[in-house]
């Protein structure tokens, strides 16, 4: 996406628009069940700070992620368009409604609320990040789609491992592609990244006694 020659405003306004008239249905999952196929993922999401190797980061925190979230996610590593090739196997054992039982169970029954909580100022390099995110990475109470992840509380170098993806492309989901370029230097990615990491939030790790 070519971000520098045409007006910042407009293309986020589009952008945001086009995310929001596309609301679908979204079926609803299982936590009972979900939390029962939830149980081979147990061994690297629900374990504190336990580490993706080469490249080594911290696997990513799921309990409170959105359910909406979940799913997609699940779909594109199923799909391809995520190049990890554990989770590639790990979603492509699963249905449609195995992802839905397994986002209803992680999300639990009260999703994160956006709020306006902040710690620290924010750094001007989040301005366009928040309107789908939240300035504090909690969200925004437009009903977007596809839904926006909450990135407060997530592991600081998942953050920048995502964004370095999206930036190379090998993340192919075109909104973020766009995004995580208009970040200009490899320090504003680490910047931004630590800003969201380091917002208060209920994001945990999905251990088998987490609610
Ligand atoms: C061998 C370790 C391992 C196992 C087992 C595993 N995962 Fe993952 N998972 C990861 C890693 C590492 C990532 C980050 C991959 C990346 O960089 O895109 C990830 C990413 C995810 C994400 C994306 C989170 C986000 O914020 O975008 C979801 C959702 C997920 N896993 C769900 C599951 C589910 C459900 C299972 C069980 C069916 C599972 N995982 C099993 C290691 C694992
Ligand atoms: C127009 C809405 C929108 C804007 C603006 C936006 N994002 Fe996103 N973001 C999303 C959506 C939707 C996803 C899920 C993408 C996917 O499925 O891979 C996402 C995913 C992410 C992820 C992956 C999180 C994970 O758990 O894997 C990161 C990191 C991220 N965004 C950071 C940012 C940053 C930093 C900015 C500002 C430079 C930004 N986003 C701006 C909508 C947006």
């Amino acid at each position: 996406m070519q971000l520098g020659s045409i007006g910042r405003p407009w293309l986020f306004a589009s952008v945001v628009m086009g995310l929001s008239f596309s609301l679908a249905a979204h079926a609803t999952g299982d936590a009972a069940l979900g939390k029962k196929k939830f149980y081979t993922c147990y061994g690297c999401h629900g374990i504190d700070n336990y580490r993706n190797a080469y490249p080594d980061y911290p696997v990513p925190r799921l309990r409170h992620q959105h359910a909406a979230y979940i799913v997609s996610a699940l779909q594109e590593y199923k799909a391809g368009d995520r190049p990890h090739p554990t989770m590639h196997a790990q979603a492509s054992s699963l249905s449609t409604q195995d992802m839905e039982d397994i986002a209803a169970y992680l999300q639990g029954p009260a999703p994160i609320e956006p709020s306006s909580k902040m710690v620290g100022q924010m750094p001007p390099q989040v301005a366009t990040c928040a309107a789908c995110h939240g300035a504090n990475g909690l969200g925004v109470a437009a009903p977007l789609t596809p839904k926006p992840p909450i990135l407060a509380g997530q592991h600081e170098q998942y953050l920048i491992q995502a964004l370095d993806q999206y930036r190379s492309g090998r993340r192919k989901m075109p909104v973020m592609m766009g995004m995580a370029n208009s970040l200009k230097s490899e320090a504003d990615v680490r910047l931004v990244a630590h800003w969201f990491a380091s917002q208060p939030s209920p994001l945990a790790t999905a251990t088998p006694d987490s609610q």
